[in-house]
């Protein structure tokens, strides 16, 4: 897919016309960036903002011991780094990091505010996306405070998972240590969990994806 069409793609510029597509385009940095890159860290005092066109990152927060928790997971036509673009003098809230060959649309913070301020409909697709965000973030307080791990991993998968025919697949290639980090707990207890799962028949996996054969427990 070309850059261009990337940028037609992302619900964030739908608003834009082809004339300011093409003007974003032209202020936008497309950058290749190998598996495992740290685009920025937590903290860092940087401000450009990131679209997907095509790969994946991960947004998450590491403590002092190393402990990872996954905010989210992010792909084509998604973007990130709009809270310190947008909020002067804000520092990162979270790092970012490459898990495959990615391709990213850099702006800078003053191209971006630029386009903004002339966009009133592009200041509403971001606060949509942000409310967005803020719904699924919600969601994961209530699994971390209110569900054991069982349902916590039922809730997860089924935000991954995309409906085929009869089934639900997670095409994200997952650890059972990813699966950890995005559910708030241990490499051991997840991979316990998955084991009665599977031995349950709710899901089957291979190397690549896990397959939700039936409705998962929420609690065992
Ligand atoms: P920023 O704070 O600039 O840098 C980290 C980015 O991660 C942040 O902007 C958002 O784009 C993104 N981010 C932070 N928290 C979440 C979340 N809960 N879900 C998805 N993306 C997030």
């Amino acid at each position: 897919m070309g850059a261009m069409e990337r940028i037609n793609n992302t619900p964030l510029f739908e608003c834009l016309d082809e004339e300011e597509r093409e003007a974003l385009a032209q202020v936008a940095i497309l950058k290749t960036f190998p598996k495992n890159t740290i685009l920025f860290s937590e903290g860092d005092r940087t401000d450009s903002i990131y679209i997907v066109h095509s790969g994946k990152v991960k947004v998450n927060i590491i403590d002092q011991n190393g402990k990872e928790i996954i905010l989210s997971l992010l792909g084509p036509g998604e973007y990130f780094g709009e809270m310190a673009a947008l909020v002067e003098g804000e520092s990162r809230s979270a790092s970012v990091m490459t898990r495959e060959t990615t391709k990213l649309f850099v702006i800078s913070r003053n191209d971006f505010k630029e386009v903004l301020s002339s966009h009133p409909d592009m200041v509403f697709n971001l606060l949509k996306g942000s409310l967005e965000r803020l719904r699924v973030a919600n969601k994961n307080i209530e699994s971390l405070a209110l569900m054991d791990v069982y349902g916590r991993i039922a809730r997860l998968f089924m935000q991954l998972a995309k409906s085929t025919a009869d089934k639900f697949v997670i095409g994200e290639k997952l650890t059972h240590q990813d699966i950890a980090n995005m559910v708030g707990s241990s490499r051991e207890m997840v991979s316990r969990v998955l084991k009665e799962l599977t031995v349950g028949g709710y899901i089957s996996s291979s190397k690549k994806v896990i397959t939700i054969n039936k409705k998962l427990p929420y609690s065992w």
